[in-house]
């Protein structure tokens, strides 16, 4: 129940775009690679266009409303383990 790590890691929603211009720079690998390693307790969904196109593929983190974008699949564990689990933004993909 302190446990203070658990329950922000709990808390977080991942948004990765499914739309077309995400998709065509590897959204769909993105989000598998999420859904393979995200958190107990985080989530993980595929959402429609984001509003930035061209960036992708964009990844959203909420309730922090931090955005990742250019996400590379082997970018991923990086930020489950950084954000996801330590609370720390990634900054290089911000
Ligand atoms: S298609 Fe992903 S942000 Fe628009």
């Amino acid at each position: 129940m302190s446990n203070k790590t658990q329950s922000s890691a709990s808390s977080k929603c991942v948004r990765v775009c499914q739309n077309r211009a995400c998709k065509k720079q590897g959204a769909a690998k993105v989000l598998a690679a999420f859904k393979a390693s995200v958190v107990p307790g985080a989530t993980v969904t595929a959402t429609g266009c984001l509003g930035q196109c061209g960036n992708g593929p964009m990844v959203l983190v909420l309730p922090d409303r931090v955005w990742y974008s250019g996400v590379r699949p082997h970018e991923v564990p990086m930020v489950v383990e950084q954000h996801l689990l330590d609370g720390q933004e990634v900054k290089k993909i911000l």
